[in-house]
Formats: structure tokens, C-alpha cells, sequence
């Protein structure tokens, strides 16, 4: 939908895809990482590949912009994020965004060289990402930021660790990034603009003494700079849009909405996606 005249945005959020061997390669790491798992609910990569085409193409005509928030594959192998991106491709780019998550970046191999899992990503995505291909080499691509709908503005991050194993599941936005959000904040640009953040990382996920350890490591000072932005009015209103953590929920802190969309590929012959639609002055409601 791109209805000019309207000013609420109608978004389809999707997430934690975990297309494990889509592409029809790496077959044993998928069977691998289902007994993992051991989950009887998980989809394979090429179901998952399936319901993702056909709710992509139900939804889109009803939706402003869709979000996926990471884990769109398994491994991070690089059939796995072209089988996704070529799922995706062959829609109207514009309507769809990506950030990586965990998965996407991770070492399945402990000696594995995933140095350039991120150019991979990038690569594979580039349509779906901002503000295009001649920044793609170029380590500080994230945050991307751009209007999806008028008076609505997307910033897109990267929290994800590069070179960590497979196991490992916390998440960093580090300094740069940090700076980048304060910078972007503090300029005032967006203080007409209802502000959204797409991030893989669950900033409410509390810490435990012991592993997994899934927490966002800077999620105190993330938060910490959306709460005083919008107490400065240095935007209409602030939106964070997860995964990671699978859950279905909703926070709202200080102000600020907090969405988790639940795990795409974790219920069988079920699309597990939420809708949420923000109005102008940025009041939300969804289907939680
Ligand atoms: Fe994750």
C-alpha cells in the first residue's frame, strides 16, 4: 500500500527465518543444526523459503514497508543468504529492509575464515539496504537510515559480533555505531519524524550468570539515548523492532516501543509474523 493520503504506517515484521541448508547445499550442517535444535516444530530452509514467498506476497499489498530483523539463515553460509535474498528479490525493493543477525555473521567451523561475512551479507542483500552499493565494502555501512513513508524514518543497525561461533548468540552495536545513533539524535533532523530501529538484538533481554548469554552488551546506553532523545523531543516518537530472543512481545519504556517479533521458522504450518501500524503522532497498535 502506498497511499499518500494516508499518514499511519502499516509495517509486516518478520524475523529469526533460520533457513538452515536453504539453497539445497550444506545439507549435513542443516540436519546438524535441527538435532540442535531438537526442535519437531522447525521448518526446513526450503518450507521456510515457501511460506516466506507466500506471506511476502499476500501481505505486501496491505503493508507500507516490510522489516526483517535477522536470522535469515542458519549458518551464514553463502547459499543460505543468496536462497533468501533471491526468495526476496523480484519485489519492489523499496518495500522491504534487512539487518543481519547472529546467525547471519556467525563461524559455524571453530578454524572457518569469516573475516568478509559481512561484504557477503551486504552483497547479498544490497538491494534491500541503504543508501546503496558504492558504500558496501565500507565498515561503516550500519547504521543505514531512510524514509520508508512520509514522516516515518527507518534506522537500520548492526549488532551483530563478527567472528564469533555459532554458539555464541550475545550481540554489540560497539562505539562507532553508538555515536553514529547519538550523532543522528543530537542533530535534530528527525524531530518531525516518527523514528523506527531495526535491530537483531533483544535490548530488553536480561542477563544471566550463565550461558547463553544473549543478551545486547550496550542495550543500557542504546536505550539510554533513545530515552533522552524523545525526552529532548529530538523525535515524534522512537520505535525498536527486534528478534533474536523469538518471543512475541511488546514493552513500552519511557516512551519508547519496544516490539520482539516471534521466530518465523519455529511453528509448524503456521506463518509466525507480526503487523503493527504507527499513526502520525506515533501511537501503535498491533497484532501482538
Ligand atoms: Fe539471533
Amino acid at each position: 500500500m502506498n497511499d499518500a493520503q494516508s499518514d499511519t504506517l502499516k509495517l509486516l515484521l518478520m524475523s529469526d527465518l533460520h533457513c538452515t541448508g536453504a539453497g539445497g547445499k550444506r545439507p549435513l550442517e542443516a540436519a546438524a543444526r535441527r538435532l540442535i535444535f531438537q526442535n519437531p516444530n522447525m521448518r526446513s530452509g526450503e518450507e521456510t523459503l515457501d511460506l516466506l514467498g507466500s506471506v511476502v506476497d499476500k501481505y505486501a499489498p496491505a503493508v507500507d514497508h516490510i522489516l526483517l530483523a535477522g536470522d535469515l539463515t542458519d549458518t551464514g553460509a553463502a547459499s543460505e543468504l543468496e536462497a533468501v535474498a533471491a526468495a526476496l528479490r523480484g519485489r519492489d525493493a523499496n518495500l522491504i529492509s534487512v539487518v543481519p543477525g547472529n546467525h547471519d555473521i556467525a563461524r559455524f567451523y571453530p578454524f572457518s575464515n569469516k573475516e568478509n561475512q559481512r561484504s557477503v551479507f551486504k552483497h547479498a542483500f544490497s538491494e534491500f539496504l541503504t543508501p546503496g552499493p558504492n558504500r558496501l565494502e565500507s565498515d561503516e555501512y550500519f547504521p543505514f537510515v531512510k524514509t520508508i513513508k512520509k514522516g516515518f524514518v527507518l534506522v537500520g543497525l548492526d549488532s551483530t559480533i563478527l567472528g564469533r561461533p555459532i554458539w555464541a548468540l550475545e550481540g554489540s552495536l560497539g562505539e562507532k555505531q553508538l555515536r553514529k545513533i547519538s550523532e543522528l539524535l543530537d542533530s535534530r533532523a528527525y524531530s518531525d519524524s516518527n523514528l523506527i530501529f531495526l535491530i537483531h538484538h533483544d535490548p530488553l533481554a536480561r542477563t544471566g550468570i550463565l550461558p547463553p548469554h544473549n543478551v545486547l552488551a550496550d542495550a543500557a546506553r542504546f536505550k539510554n539515548l533513545l530515552f533522552s532523545a524523545l525526552e529532548n523531543k529530538a523525535a515524534r516518537s522512537i520505535c525498536v523492532i527486534f528478534g533474536h530472543t523469538h518471543e512475541k512481545k511488546f514493552e513500552c519504556l519511557r516512551g519508547v516501543s519496544f516490539v520482539c517479533i516471534p521466530g518465523f521458522a519455529f511453528v509448524k504450518n503456521k506463518p509466525c509474523f507480526t503487523q503493527i501500524q504507527i499513526n502520525a503522532s506515533g501511537g501503535l497498535r498491533g497484532t501482538f
